[in-house]
This record gives structure tokens, C-alpha cells and sequence, in this order.
């Protein structure tokens, strides 16, 4: 069968130019610090970025776990948006690899309140290790892709500084975010001490993520993403295509809000699906199955025979992802499945 796939930015073919990119790239051993791509690569993201150095990584979640592990000590404690990525799905390897101790806080749509970080802020003592790290997740993928206020990560920064705490963003889709919001990704990443962004999600490259932070800090960064077994050597084959991701496939991540919030309207019409089309920001719809007999995961599974692929993210919830390789026909066959499923 033909699907139209809606389970995830991450299912992105990469585009022509990228092809021919990673065709005709330049190389060398990157873990000698040889190869030219990377090395443009790495100049153009920490530019954008807005810090001092970058490091090409193979996966978001390898950025984020060198992140936590560089800014703590075993046994700290790392405060963290309940439902955020880092916290839910990435294998606990905060207690895995950093040996830290989560402190999850509750949210209004991924943004926690001030008050609540500060509360559960831990002071270095005979019963705690104390608070080291708050990190923060733009746009929040369990929060329907919502943007994380700059208003919000003002506050936050003020108590970080406060504590002597650092900030490091998960910014997955950090350009979805500046996107939708029409303002620059440095309005929020001049306010945080490290970030992850990825490449490989809507900006559509088939490959790999930046670390970006200060110059000190991306070197450690190096020597720990060695250590995970991520140093790659003539890596810019896939380098390669992450330039042609930030040069070309930024703004028209534009085209993927547009195609959510017309898939949200037609899904906020359908009788057993609950959705405020309105809280759909970016590209990502998290929506309830409200009908006696259907979950969430037997609507993916009635979905998918019908040639429409999402994923079922709880009992109850399903999440509908857009992206460059779905299209408005995509979206109404999409619409016409879950009407027949629910009617
Ligand atoms: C918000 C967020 N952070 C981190 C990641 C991890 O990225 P990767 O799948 O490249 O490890 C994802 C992946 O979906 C994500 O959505």
C-alpha cells in the first residue's frame, strides 16, 4: 500500500540537492579534525545558533546526554519538564550515563511556572546533591509541538542565575519554533547555556544533530561524544546534506505549520476526537480518541489499514506529525480515515 506518513518529521527523505551534496562532498577523518564539512558545517550552525563553537553529532539524543553529562556531577539533581523528551524517551539515560536524579516539574503546555522551578530547586546538603542543571525543552513535542514563550525562558533564566544553575535547551525543532514565531531562535538560545537542535527532523536531512555552546565547552563535548562512541571519521558524507538542511529548508518548514493547522481543523470537527485546533503552533497535532471501544492504539492500527500511518503516544492520545514529504491530498485522505474510523 501507498502511506501517507504522518508518525514523525523523522521519516524525511532527504531532498535532491542533499543527494548530490553528500555525492560530491569533501572529507577527511573528522575525529582527527580533518574533514572540511563538518568543520563548515559546525561554523554555519554555531553561527545561527548564536554561540561559539558547534559539534556534529549522530542523533538528538546523543547531544542531549553529552549536554547533561558535561554540566553535572554524579548524584545532582537536573530539573526538567514533566513530559519533556529527555525526561520520557530517550532510554533514562540521564540515570544511565549522567547518573543524575531527574526532578520533573508540571507545565501549562511545556511551560513551567518560575515558582514551581525555584521550588524545586535543591540545595547541596547532607540529604541532597544538590541542583545542578534546568533543562527546557522548544518546541515541546509532548506539548502538540507548543512554542516555549521568550518570555518564559527570561523568567527561567533569572532563577538559574539566581541559583548559579545551568540551562541546557533540548531545541529539537528549535526552527519551528522561530518559524512560527517570527523571531530570530537567538532570542531564545542567548538565554541558555548549551543546545541540541536536530537536522534530521523537519529540516529533512537524513542524519544527525548539533551541540552548540561555548568553545570550552563544545571540546568536552568532543572528548565525551569520543567516549560514547560517536566520534565518526569521513562524516561528511552526511555533513554534507546538514548544510543544504540549513540553508534551504528552514523557512519552508512554514509550509509544514500550514498543513497542521489544516489537518488540526479537520480533525477538531470529528465527532470522538477531542483537539483545540487553536493549540496546534507548529507541525505536530496531539489529539484524544473520545469513543467507547476505540484507544488510541486500535485507531493507529485502524488508521494504518487504511493506509494512513501515526503513532499512539498514550491510551488515549494519537499524534499526527506534517512534514515536507506529506501534502494537502495527504491531509484530506488523512481527514476522510479517521472520519470513517470514528463515524
Ligand atoms: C524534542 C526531542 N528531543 C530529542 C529527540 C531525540 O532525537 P533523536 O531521535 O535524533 O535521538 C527527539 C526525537 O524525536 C525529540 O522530539
Amino acid at each position: 500500500m501507498n502511506y501517507s506518513d504522518f508518525r514523525s518529521d523523522t521519516v524525511t527523505k532527504p531532498t535532491e540537492r542533499m543527494r548530490k551534496a553528500m555525492y560530491e562532498a569533501e572529507v577527511g577523518d573528522d575525529v582527527l579534525g580533518d574533514d572540511p564539512t563538518v568543520k563548515k558545517l559546525e561554523e554555519i550552525a554555531a553561527e545561527k545558533i548564536g554561540k561559539e563553537s558547534a559539534l556534529f553529532v549522530p542523533s538528538g539524543s546523543m547531544g542531549n546526554a553529552i549536554c547533561v553529562k558535561i554540566w553535572t556531577k554524579e548524584g545532582d539533581e537536573v530539573i526538567l519538564e514533566e513530559r519533556c523528551h529527555i525526561y520520557n524517551i530517550e532510554l533514562g539515560n540521564l540515570s544511565v550515563l549522567s547518573r543524575v536524579l531527574p526532578r520533573p516539574v508540571p507545565s501549562k503546555r511545556g511551560e513551567m511556572s518560575p515558582e514551581d522551578v525555584e521550588k524545586a530547586i535543591r540545595k547541596r546538603g547532607l540529604t541532597s546533591n544538590g541542583t545542578s542543571l534546568i533543562c527546557l525543552e522548544n518546541t515541546h513535542n509532548f506539548w502538540s509541538g507548543a512554542v516555549v514563550s521568550v518570555e518564559n525562558f527570561k523568567e527561567i533564566r533569572k532563577i538559574a542565575q539566581k541559583h548559579n544553575l545551568k540551562i541546557h535547551l533540548d531545541g529539537a525543532r528549535i526552527f519551528n519554533a522561530s518559524i512560527a514565531k517570527k523571531i530570530h531562535v537567538t532570542e531564545w538560545t542567548s538565554l541558555v547555556d548549551s543546545v541540541m537542535f536536530c537536522l534530521s527532523k523537519g529540516l529533512s536531512a537524513p542524519i544527525g544533530s548539533i551541540v552548540v555552546g561555548s568553545k570550552e565547552f563544545i571540546e568536552e563535548a568532543r572528548r565525551f561524544r569520543k567516549l560514547l562512541g560517536g566520534g565518526m571519521r569521513q562524516v561528511g558524507v552526511i555533513a554534507s546534506a546538514g548544510i543544504v538542511a540549513l540553508e534551504e529548508m528552514i523557512e519552508r518548514l512554514e509550509e509544514d505549520h500550514i498543513l497542521a493547522k489544516r489537518l488540526a481543523y479537520g480533525l477538531a470537527e470529528i465527532k470522538g476526537i477531542e483537539l483545540n485546533p487553536d493549540d496546534v503552533e507548529t507541525n505536530i497535532i496531539i489529539f484524544k480518541i473520545r469513543k467507547n471501544g476505540i484507544n488510541a492504539p486500535l485507531f493507529v492500527d485502524l488508521l494504518r489499514g487504511k493506509g494512513i500511518l501515526a503513532l499512539s503516544i498514550s491510551e488515549n492520545e494519537v499524534r499526527f506529525c506534517t512534514h515536507k514529504d506529506v501534502t494537502e491530498h495527504d491531509v484530506e485522505r488523512a481527514l476522510k480515515a479517521c472520519r470513517e474510523i470514528l463515524q
